[in-house]
């Protein structure tokens, strides 16, 4: 028996990127996905329903209050029959529609009312997509479990604007899709769904979440060490999401000047092989997130009295040995614990996300939290981020964002995906 086409309902919204979806289609079906077409009434100012409706091979639906469409095929139907919903070019206003829960056409009216996973490709000008309206819809839409592809960066239609606006290219939005809809890997499960408010209670209430953060102190002697810039903001902020989200968790912390963050049990500790300690006696639990920037070497031999600089003898060589991988050790833990979901974060200052995909392998891990730390960035040390999500189905790239709102959105993905997991035993 063959095996049903996936069906890939495509709202179109109206910016000038909405030609694009033109190849979208052309390319979706070539791969053998069934694609049905709903625009908003700007999109028709950028392309026709006909050529739309042409490359299709279907009708193209429009209008909310048409007799017509709800008799032959209601915008339940409509948005029920697809196995996944894509929004392409999605814009400022489209966006903020979605965010707010608005339905007042069919476009929005579909989203409003599925039950299946959505896919936005962001489209608009630079400006608009910095906004902090713009960024708050677009945290909002995370934290629903809507995925983001793109804004890419690059060249506008308007004449001498660059930024993050451009939309998406096909081929991407293609990949995205098919990461999406593809069969979920031997041992690992579909994408989460929607997240749906849960039937009682806080979505991690009974959960027990272990968060890494902050530096590592390497002894040299006992006032010297060695370390790497942390500042714990991200890794503490995760842990305060978690909390907020009713979960028991455990933070373990180098030396950060953090705040404790409210009903989360701290455990301070200076090395890595004491963070490798706490965390181990902190399992069993659902989920471990590893923020912290580990050291990856300590001094061989730590001397037990401060070295003392005389003027005569030449200066210590330092003999360095690895320390543990914290994130690799618990993600190779055995059935019982292991927890389910294990979520390392990778910074680096290029190549983001191949260098993320290539660790998410290499350590074992389920999901990969990746951002780029040049130092033209500012996100060491800072209060904004702006991270790639890698997981066994694919990428999505966040917009940027405060840390606190990366760790809500990423303390809300994993709710949702803990859900899923007890929902399939
Ligand atoms: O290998 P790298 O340091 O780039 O990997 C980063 C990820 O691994 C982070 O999640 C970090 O917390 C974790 N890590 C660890 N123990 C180490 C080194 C890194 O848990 N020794």
């Amino acid at each position: 028996m063959s095996e049903r086409k996936k069906r890939i309902l495509l709202v179109i919204g109206g910016g000038i990127a909405a030609y694009k979806c033109l190849e979208l289609i052309r390319r979706a079906r070539e791969r053998g996905y069934a694609v049905r077409a709903v625009m908003t009434k700007a999109a028709a100012e950028f392309v026709t329903p006909l050529s739309v409706g042409a490359l299709t091979g279907d009708r193209v639906f429009q209008d909310l209050f048409s007799l017509d469409d709800e008799r032959e095929i209601g915008h339940i139907r409509l948005s029920r029959e697809a196995d996944l919903i894509v929004v392409a070019p999605a814009t400022a206003d489209l966006m903020a529609k979605m965010a707010g829960g608005h339905a007042d056409d069919l476009a929005t009216a579909v989203l409003l009312a599925t039950d299946k996973p959505v896919l936005v490709a962001p489209a608009m000008n630079p400006y608009m997509w910095r906004h902090p309206a713009t960024q708050r819809n677009a945290a909002t839409l995370l934290a629903d479990g809507v995925a983001l592809i793109g804004p890419n960066v690059g060249e506008m239609a308007e004449r001498n604007e660059t930024g993050p606006g451009r939309m998406a290219e096909p081929h991407e939005i293609l990949a995205a899709i098919e990461a999406r809809l593809a069969p979920a890997p031997t041992g690992l499960l579909a994408p989460p769904p929607l997240i749906t408010p849960p039937a009682e209670g806080l979505p991690l209430a009974g959960r027990h979440v272990i968060v890494t953060s902050g530096p590592t102190h390497e002894p040299i002697d006992p006032v010297r060490y060695i370390a790497n810039r942390s500042s714990g903001k991200q890794g503490h902020a995760i842990a305060a999401a978690a909390a907020a989200l009713g979960a028991r968790v455990t933070l373990v912390s180098g030396p950060t000047t953090q705040p404790d963050p409210k009903g989360v049990d701290v455990i301070r500790i200076e090395a890595a092989r004491d963070m490798l300690a706490a965390v181990k006696a902190a399992l069993p639990a659902d989920c471990a997130i590893f923020a912290a920037a580990v050291a990856d070497w300590r001094v061989a031999s730590a001397s037990d009295e401060k070295i003392k600089k005389d003027g005569k003898s030449s200066a210590p060589r330092l003999e360095l040995i690895e320390n543990p991988d914290i994130l690799k050790t618990i993600a190779h833990e055995g059935p019982g614990r292991r927890p389910s979901l294990v979520i390392g974060f990778a910074a680096e200052t290029e190549n983001v996300v191949a260098y993320a995909q290539k660790k998410r392998k290499s350590k074992g891990c389920d999901w990969i939290v990746a951002n780029d730390v040049s130092p033209e960035t500012g996100i060491m040390g800072g209060d904004r981020n702006t991270v790639h999500l890698v997981t066994a189905h694919g990428v999505e790239d966040w917009p940027e964002m405060d840390k606190g709102a990366v760790a809500e959105a990423l303390m809300a993905r994993v709710a949702a995906h803990l859900r899923t997991m007890t929902a399939d035993v």
